[in-house]
């Protein structure tokens, strides 16, 4: 197939049938984040490259191997954003958000560039929910940033998915941690991927996480920075697990967990899944308490984590998950001749400044497949106009649900169309109340076409 005509490897369009999931998704995470809140930031996409090999770190793989780095035409160094952490904590210092009240909350929906290996969860352009909370260090923030992330996946009706969490301590904990990590890797370093044995030196840590098979099978057997901890970032770890337990969310401890940014301190935690093959991992976060100083302000301790939305996306897929679908046409006005098409553009529009989801012939097809168009778009009700009906003033309005037709005046019409389906919804209410059903005000709402 010609260039021009397929998306760049690692890149996805989501088209018009499937884009109502990421309408439903994006706007579901964000009001849950504002429920505990949480506001929303935009940032570039794209900032200084400084910003991330300093943030994220310039031996982890991000930073190594997968950035979209390139020079503008002023010869600066730019980078495309791959997470959204750092620019979130550029824009908080950069617009002093420090003098703000603590703790600032921040959320926001970005796309993220990495140059991976394309596979099923893994992409080059991919999407992130993510939330940063600045300037508390309380274990109570890390299990409300934890409860957050689990009152989505709940919300969502997610079942299949776990909890696992860790604490890699502070920059005193990892010092003998990383002792101990060097003399368990110094013994194998010949076998080690040439990054990983230029990482020995500069970060062990970073050997962890590398995706080399051999490296990976070496990691796993290296000494756990759980039993490094001091004892200040052991209390914290336990404090976050009592709020855990206090509000009844399940985890596992896996100290297996270091996250693959170089930014983390003490609490990490990971949201992961079997049902969406290797690339598990759904959402991923921790806190960061050096980050701000690190990029030149004062000691703000801060915390967040990001959900990956295409995983997101494939998991509820795996699961069956349905979401609500898209605001479907609320009335089709079908019309024969020209005159009544020029009425029924007009009415679709007075319609619509009324929030009601209207259309009308803009192709000059016949009365016939006009019909069988409505009929496509699922249409909850249609009209047709025709020269008898202008002459009478008035058009029969047709239940494409029960087949039942209203007549209705063409003046006011927008009035006597929303009364009449409101009619409808109350009287459907009416009846599976005193039925005793258990009913779902939105599904009655949605069949009249959510008027
Ligand atoms: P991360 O673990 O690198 O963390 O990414 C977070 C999530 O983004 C992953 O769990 C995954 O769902 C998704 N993701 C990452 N890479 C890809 C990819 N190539 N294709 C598809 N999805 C992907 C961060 O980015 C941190 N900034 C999270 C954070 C926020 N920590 C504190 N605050």
């Amino acid at each position: 197939m010609a260039l021009i005509t397929k998306a760049v490897k690692g890149t996805q369009d989501v088209l018009p049938s499937q884009s109502y999931k990421n309408q439903f998704i994006e706007s579901t995470v964000m009001n849950i984040a504002s429920d505990f809140g949480f506001k929303e930031i935009r940032t570039p996409v794209f900032e200084h490259t400084e910003l991330f090999s300093r943030s994220v770190g310039d031996t982890t793989d991000v930073v190594q191997k997968e950035m979209y780095t390139f020079n503008d035409k002023g010869g600066r160094s730019i980078t495309l954003r791959p997470e959204g952490t750092a620019g979130a904590a550029r824009a908080f210092l950069e617009h002093g958000l420090t003098n703000e009240p603590m703790p600032q909350k921040v959320s926001y929906v970005t796309s993220c560039y990495r140059y991976e290996k394309p596979q099923t969860g893994r992409l080059r352009e991919f999407h992130q929910f993510g939330i940063e909370c600045y300037g508390t260090d309380s274990p109570a923030a890390d299990a409300e940033v934890i409860a957050l992330g689990n009152e989505i996946f709940g919300f969502l009706g997610i079942e299949e998915i776990r909890l696992e969490i860790n604490s890699i301590g502070c920059p005193e904990c990892r010092k003998n941690y990383h002792a101990a990590l060097k003399e368990y890797f110094t013994a194998r370093a010949d076998e080690l991927c040439p990054t990983c044995q230029e990482r020995l030196e500069r970060n062990p840590m970073r050997i962890l996480d590398c995706k080399s098979p051999i490296c990976k099978e070496i990691a796993d057997g290296a000494p756990v920075i759980l039993d490094y901890l001091c004892d200040d970032c052991r209390e914290h770890f336990d404090k976050v697990k009592s709020y855990l337990d206090a509000m009844l969310i399940s985890y596992e401890v896996n100290p297996r967990i270091v996250r693959g940014l170089d930014y983390y301190t003490r609490t990490v935690f990971e949201f992961v899944s079997d049902s969406i093959g290797a690339q598990g991992t759904v959402c991923g976060g921790g806190r960061y308490d050096g980050l701000i100083e690190e990029l030149g302000g004062g000691h703000v301790p801060a915390l967040g984590f990001a959900m990956g939305l295409e995983r997101l996306l494939l998991l509820l897929d795996a699961q069956g998950i349905e979401l609500p679908e898209d605001k479907k046409c609320d009335i089709y006005i079908a019309s024969i001749g020209e005159a009544a098409s020029l009425k029924a553009a007009s009415l679709a529009l007075e319609l619509r400044q009324s929030g009601v989801s209207a259309q009308f012939d803009v192709v000059g097809r016949s009365v016939k497949a006009q019909m069988k168009y409505a009929d496509k778009i699922g249409a909850s009700f249609t009209a047709v106009l025709g020269d008898d009906d202008l002459q009478a003033n008035a058009v029969k309005v047709k239940n494409m649900e029960s087949g039942e037709t209203t007549e209705l005046s063409l003046d006011e019409f927008t009035d006597s169309f929303m009364n009449m389906t409101l009619q409808l919804a109350a009287s459907r209410l009416q009846d599976a109340a005193s039925a005793g059903d258990d009913f779902d005000i939105s599904s009655i709402l949605g069949s009249l076409g959510n008027l």
